[in-house]
């Protein structure tokens, strides 16, 4: 796994920061006040940071930026950055404040001389931003992670909260990783062992092979693997940290690759659909977050590990399935493949777990990218309040998420001359009808949100939190609504 940045928190020693080597950073307010250590760095370096906030460009900077010095007298630092944080600022903004140091820093070790309050969230915010994925470019083997330290007063308190973050970081580079990989790399039985070794943090693992899923009737998701060479999965991770509450159900479309099957996509741009199971990455990820922080909370995450190929086996556009419900699905188009993987991973968490809720993620439609493009996903939802805690989750860890219909008028769109229903519902409202399929493998009762991340899981550009790639979207976000609603 990439691994995080190493950040530690330590006591400043004011007498020790001229000698301090490489880069540093302090923060100052957006009129210029500086705290307590960032003052001696001042008069260390002459008055640099105070004419750095005097100049005319200061003004100018959102909060969270700053401003870079090269080569500051006084001090045996290379570079000095200044960025402008105000005091009582909200945490988020103190993330991005630490994500701008990351994009700023070259790759080598760094000082953050900071007070106490956002320390950690700025940590936290260069942690993220800081992620990259090297492994497959030769050359820079030796170099190491560069590490980070944070210099403050009180270096006790901010280290307590840094470690549930840091729990989250590993979660999110968990996901970006799976989502970077490629797809002769990241293969089901890859992805399934990769599972598998979680069990060291004390998550119960279960791997469904293809056998036991035909013994449950999975036909509707076995049928999207046939063409593959690598045999379909269902991996189940369990965390128990609560009591004998049930479980909130997290389920993840784990498309390895998606070519369309016998319904073949164009060849241009069919590379990024090695990201096709990021919703399973994302499952991943908030397992592991909840793992490494011990959450107290009782959450079951269930991924679809499926590759869609086009085969002399692979299912063919015509063909009727039987989902593990029961029903019966003409696939009209081998390419709606996502919704068949999770109608049957739907309905055996939920006649298994028996879920106090279910959150599905997946990169379902294309129409999703075409409606919210890269910045919100669609959210789809049959109940109201658990609609709003999501979005309010969301909104708290500065994901972007939208609330999508539901409704009959739609869902008569699934309406198939043969079978119970069909996999595609034509052109118009893409994401609906396919969110209206699922909904068809959700018992009524059961408060149940899809959402399709397939605009945000790899977003054209950078994010305020990731290089351009793979976001981790929804990793932060379950972990927030899993400790509001579901952590006692
Ligand atoms: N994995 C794709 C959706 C997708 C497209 C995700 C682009 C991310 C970026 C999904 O399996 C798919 O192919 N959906 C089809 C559905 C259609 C055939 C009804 C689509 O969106 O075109
Ligand atoms: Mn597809
Ligand atoms: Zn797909």
């Amino acid at each position: 796994m990439t691994r995080p940045l190493d950040i530690v928190f330590a006591e400043a020693d004011p007498q020790a920061f001229a000698t301090l080597e490489g880069q540093i950073a302090v923060l100052a307010d957006p009129e210029g006040g500086l705290d307590q250590l960032a003052r001696r760095i001042d008069r260390l370096s002459r008055g640099a940071v105070r004419r750095a906030t005097a100049a005319e460009g200061w003004a100018k900077l959102e909060e969270g930026q700053g401003v870079s010095l090269a080569m500051p007298h006084g001090l045996a630092a290379q570079t000095l950055f200044v960025v402008k944080l105000g005091r009582r600022r909200d945490p988020m903004t103190a993330r991005k404040a630490g994500a701008w140091i990351a994009r700023q820093m070259s790759k080598k070790p760094i000082t953050l001389i900071l007070p106490a309050r956002p320390a950690a969230d700025i940590a936290f915010g260069l942690a993220l931003r800081a992620y990259a994925f090297d492994v497959y470019r030769t050359g820079n083997e030796e170099e190491e992670a560069p590490g980070a330290k944070i210099l403050l007063t009180r270096p006790e308190e901010a280290a307590a909260a840094a470690r549930d973050q840091a729990a989250l970081v590993e979660g999110v580079f968990f996901t970006r990783d799976l989502v970077n990989e490629p797809a002769n790399v990241l293969s089901t039985t890859d992805f399934a062992a990769r599972l598998g070794a979680m069990q060291e943090l004390g998550l119960e693992v279960e791997i469904l092979e293809e056998e036991d899923l035909e013994k449950l009737g999975a036909h509707m998701l076995l049928a999207v693997g046939h063409g593959s060479e690598s045999p379909s999965r269902v991996v189940v991770m369990r965390w128990q940290g609560g009591g004998d509450e049930a479980p909130l159900a997290l389920v993840g479309k784990g498309v390895v690759f998606d070519t369309g099957g016998i319904s073949l996509k164009p060849a241009g741009g069919m590379e990024d659909m090695t990201m096709d199971m990021a919703g399973a990455g994302v499952v991943a990820g908030v397992m592991r977050s909840l793992a490494l922080r011990r959450a107290k909370a009782n959450v079951v995450g269930l991924v679809g590990l499926v590759e869609n190929m086009p085969d002399g086996r692979a299912q063919r556009p015509g063909d009727i399935v039987r989902s593990m419900k029961g029903d019966t699905v003409e696939v009209i188009n081998t390419d709606a493949e996502g919704r068949l993987v999770l109608g049957d991973v739907l309905w055996y968490a939920q006649e298994r777990f028996k879920p106090a809720a279910i959150v599905d993620l997946a990169t379902l439609t294309g129409a999703m990218i075409i409606a919210l493009g890269h910045h919100h996903a669609g959210v789809f939802s049959n109940d109201d309040a658990f609609a709003d805690a999501l979005l309010r989750a969301a909104e708290a860890e500065g994901e972007g998420a939208w609330r999508m219909p539901l409704g009959k008028v739609y869902d008569k769109q699934l309406k198939s001359r043969l079978a119970d229903m069909k996999n595609v519902g034509g052109r118009s409202a893409g994401s609906i009808t396919a969110a209206q399929f699922l909904q068809r493998f959700v018992k009524d009762g059961t408060p149940w949100a899809h959402i399709d991340i397939a605009g945000v899981a790899m977003p054209t550009e950078p994010g305020d939190f990731a290089p351009k790639g793979p976001s981790g979207w929804g990793v932060l976000t379950l972990d927030r609504l899993v400790r509001d609603r579901y952590e006692s």
